[in-house]
């Protein structure tokens, strides 16, 4: 393992000003979204789509440091017959890719799931490095509810997620270590921090144990964030006060970076959370985004499946990196 190497790359994933597009929706997810702007999901459909936004040029060269793909895409070319990954190393950024494989049932703890995909995943890793993949992702899923999370979910998550990030630094790829708390319950701000605490400890201890080098990963956590159905919705203010808060007591300076995921809040909200951050630095680790929805939303709505609409895609894909851009500075205004 080149430690340097590493650290290299996770420190450009969150670069002053930059951040990584998330566009490795699964089959499903992506289906699910194209069914929301009447597009038929074809492999057809979904490059073009992509292909989209990895030529949105200002995008691309000036906001986004990285992009996750999902398998399907890694493989594809561009109309052209230039690979897609190609397209997106010649804007600047750096190719990355999921490889966790969806979650699975958790048994004997109901309602709670587990994250699967660690059979074979040496082989999957030094395929995707040969392709340009320079990072990867593995998203584990923790939901807030009565009785849960269980500390077995927690537990049995942290560890695949450092079995994952071990995987991925023997094989030269900096690992995306993304323990999401879900925001979808009626759970307010405070019950958020005490979950997403336990959980960044117990996936930091695992990291430890694991062997890990915090110097070569990026975190991606959720913010702390009133439930989505808490009849008493926190601040913009507060929401980041307690997430710095959150983040300063279990995120060790050592680690590069952190890359929040926007989870089910809105383009805007996504937005005005990470500039209220910025404005209470100066902070330890580089601290950006990694949209998923946040970024794609509006420029799925402009494009709706029509090659005329290509360039109104772009130009909504562009104008949400340029703000989430601006609210890595701390510069954005709503
Ligand atoms: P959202 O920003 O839509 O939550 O997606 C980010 C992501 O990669 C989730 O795994």
């Amino acid at each position: 393992m080149n430690l340097t190497e590493l650290n290299r790359i996770a420190t450009a994933l969150v670069a002053p000003g930059k951040g990584i597009l998330a566009a490795d929706e699964s089959s499903g997810t992506i289906k699910k979204r194209f069914d929301a702007i009447g597009v038929e999901s074809t492999e057809e459909n979904r490059r073009d789509y992509r292909e989209m936004l990895f030529r949105s040029n200002e995008a691309m060269s000036r906001y986004i440091s990285g992009v996750i793909l999902y398998d399907e895409t890694i493989w594809q070319n561009a109309k052209d017959g230039t690979p897609l990954v190609k397209l997106i190393e010649s804007s600047g950024a750096i190719p990355g890719i999921k490889v966790d494989e969806g979650t699975q049932a958790l048994p004997m703890c109901p309602g709670e799931l587990v994250t699967v995909g660690l059979d074979k995943l040496a082989e999957r890793l030094k395929k995707y490095h040969e392709r340009g993949a320079r990072f990867a992702k593995w998203r584990a899923v923790i939901d807030i509810g009565s009785g849960i999370p269980s500390m077995t979910a927690i537990s049995v998550n942290a560890h695949a997620l450092a079995r994952y990030a071990a995987l991925c630094q023997a094989a030269q790829i900096v690992p995306i270590v993304e323990p999401e708390v879900l925001m979808d319950g009626d759970h307010d701000i405070d019950r958020c921090y005490e979950v997403t605490s336990r959980v960044l400890n117990k996936t930091f201890q695992e990291l430890r144990v694991q062997r890990v080098a915090l110097e070569g990963m990026v975190l991606k956590p959720n913010m702390a964030i009133s439930g989505k159905k808490c009849a008493k919705q926190a601040s913009v203010e507060e929401v980041a006060e307690k997430t710095i808060w959150l983040l300063k007591a279990c995120v060790p300076a050592v680690v590069p970076g952190i890359a929040f995921l926007s989870g089910g809040q809105s383009d805007e909200e996504a937005t005005a959370h990470l500039n209220a951050m910025h404005k209470l630095g100066p902070l330890p680790w580089g601290l950006t985004f990694s949209y998923g929805r946040a970024l794609q939303a509006a420029p799925q709505k402009a494009w709706s499946g029509k090659a005329e609409n290509v360039a109104a895609g772009q130009s909504a894909f562009s104008h949400r990196a340029r703000m989430n851009g601006l609210a890595c500075k701390g510069e954005w205004q709503s």
